[in-house]
């Protein structure tokens, strides 16, 4: 058996006696020709491996390169240096893969986060990358945990499908076409469009934009589901918060209304930072040290009034606000800013899109605290979310979050068949197409509710990370999917 290892995390944490154990992991640097930091990735925390003078050969000393791998057995015994409790004072050292420090492109200094997006196949050996990524494993563990407590079915909904659940349009083909002109012609009918009858699925697919529809048809038959997988937007967005590729997480619920779901999401985001604040916090410190750094190096008014550990325990400790499209609208036509033009986007008025400068405004500027928005226009929201009495609006409800914006989205479902057909017809929703769909509405159909919530959004708000390309691993942007 090879693998008979000690994890540097839990040898960290206990008491070092003499006693025999084995590490593997990589070098962090190497200094004097006698003392290792090696670190495995369970914490950022090095090993001190102590290398006896005299003991190995020069040789092989040689090879102990900044990210060279080691396998290494030795004694824990109580350091006697400063900076850390304990060393290995080292009885083998077998080097398991050389690594040229010439070449290696992640030298032992600091390097942007930029540069390390063009490496991120080795980004992960830095600490900023370690603390994102235990997180984000924390997170989607706390995830798993929340709505297994709470009895509710994970469903595994299609990744290739033929429905635009947003109805929005910002979809990835999923195609075998060919789409030559020459000899391998697409096939095409009369009238010159694609005839996907040739296609793989017999008919045109995408990748999915949600999961919720699947989603819907699952809840109306165990009550409570959540999906939890990756989802695709063809829209054009660079900015920070946006991904071609990310993850979300949809609950759907039978016999639930709109209140009941802000409540759910409500509690849902609570428990999964609380999950991280009691089992990550010293990669939680790493990271908040981090920020603070980097904010050091924005103008005072650009800076967060808290620190990162605070900002957290700071949303487990208050209620969101909770306000209606309506008021918000009011609230930013009076606001100074609208007033002196600081927005690029100036307030038009009732049934106007909000932009993300409207909405950080409202958390971070007013409220001070996340805000969950309720009752659009509906003529700014999908098809299938529940019409109120007043004919303008929907059940609609968006969790904005300071420093990151919306990172929820969701609503009371429109459970009646006719109004669901009457505004799929407005919208332009293949209705024949949907069969499936309305079939829950057709037989014993159930208020319900449900929302999505943003994995990376989320993890950007734990984390404090600005830019959403660095806590996912390999990002999928426009122009972008190397790796
Ligand atoms: O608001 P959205 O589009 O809602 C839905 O997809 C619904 N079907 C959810 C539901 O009710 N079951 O997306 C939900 C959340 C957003 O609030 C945001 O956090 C995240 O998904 N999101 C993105 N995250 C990263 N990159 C993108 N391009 C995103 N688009 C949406
Ligand atoms: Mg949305």
């Amino acid at each position: 058996m090879f693998n008979k290892r000690t994890r540097i995390k839990e040898l960290l944490g206990s008491e070092p006696k003499g006693q025999e154990v084995t590490v593997m992991g990589w070098v962090r640097t190497f200094r004097n020709n006698q003392f290792i930091a090696l670190n495995d990735g369970s914490t950022n925390n090095n090993l001190q491996v102590v290398v006896a003078l005299g003991k190995f050969d020069d040789d092989q000393l040689k090879r102990i390169t900044t990210s060279s791998s080691l396998k290494i057995t030795g004694n824990l015994v109580a350091s006697l240096g400063k900076g850390q409790k304990m060393d290995l004072n080292a009885t083998s050292i077998e080097i398991l893969g050389d690594c040229d420090a010439e070449k290696y492109p992640l030298q032992p200094k600091k390097h942007s986060l930029e540069f390390l997006r063009e490496i991120a196949h080795l980004r992960f050996r830095t600490n900023t990358f370690g603390s994102v990524f235990r997180i984000r494993h924390a997170l989607a563990f706390a995830v798993h945990k929340f709505y297994n407590d709470k009895g509710f079915i994970y469903m595994h909904t299609p990744i290739v499908t033929g429905s635009d659940a947003e109805g929005a349009g910002e979809m990835f083909r999923v195609t075998t076409l060919p789409f030559d002109e020459g000899k391998n012609k697409t096939p095409r009918n009369e009238d010159g469009s694609i005839n996907f009858k040739e296609d793989f699925f017999g008919r045109a697919t995408n990748l999915t934009v949600s999961g919720q529809l699947e989603g819907e048809l699952a809840a109306t038959a165990f009550g409570e589901i959540y999906t939890f997988g990756p989802t695709f937007r063809a829209e054009n967005s660079n900015t920070p918060r946006h991904l071609a590729e990310f993850w979300m997480i949809e609950p759907e619920m039978a016999f639930y209304d709109l209140e009941d779901n802000m409540n759910l999401a409500e509690e849902f985001i609570k428990y999964i930072i609380k999950h991280v604040i009691e089992n990550n916090k010293e990669d939680l410190e790493f990271l908040a040290q981090r920020l603070a750094e980097e904010e050091k190096q924005l103008p005072q008014d650009k800076r967060s009034e808290m620190g990162l550990i605070e900002k957290l325990e700071f949303i487990l400790n208050n209620n969101f606000e909770r306000i209606t499209y309506t008021e918000a609208i009011d609230i930013l036509r009076e606001s100074s800013y609208n007033k002196k033009k600081k927005f690029q986007f100036p307030i038009t008025g009732w049934g106007m899109d909000l932009q993300s400068e409207h909405e950080r405004y409202l958390v971070e500027k007013h409220f001070k605290k996340p805000v969950i928005l309720s009752n659009y226009p509906k003529e700014i929201k999908a098809f299938y979310m529940r019409q109120n009495d007043d004919g303008k609006t929907v059940a609609a409800m968006d969790i904005l979050a300071p420093g990151i914006g919306e990172i929820v989205g969701g609503s009371q479902r429109e459970e009646r068949q006719d109004k669901l057909e009457q505004r799929m017809k407005e919208m332009h929703i293949p209705i024949e197409e949907m069969w499936w769909y309305l079939d829950t509405r057709r037989y014993g159909t159930v208020p319900h509710a449900g929302f999505g919530l943003g994995f990376e959004r989320m993890v950007q708000f734990v984390t404090g990370m600005s830019n959403i390309r660095d806590v996912i691993a390999f990002p999928r942007t426009p122009g972008n999917a190397e790796f």
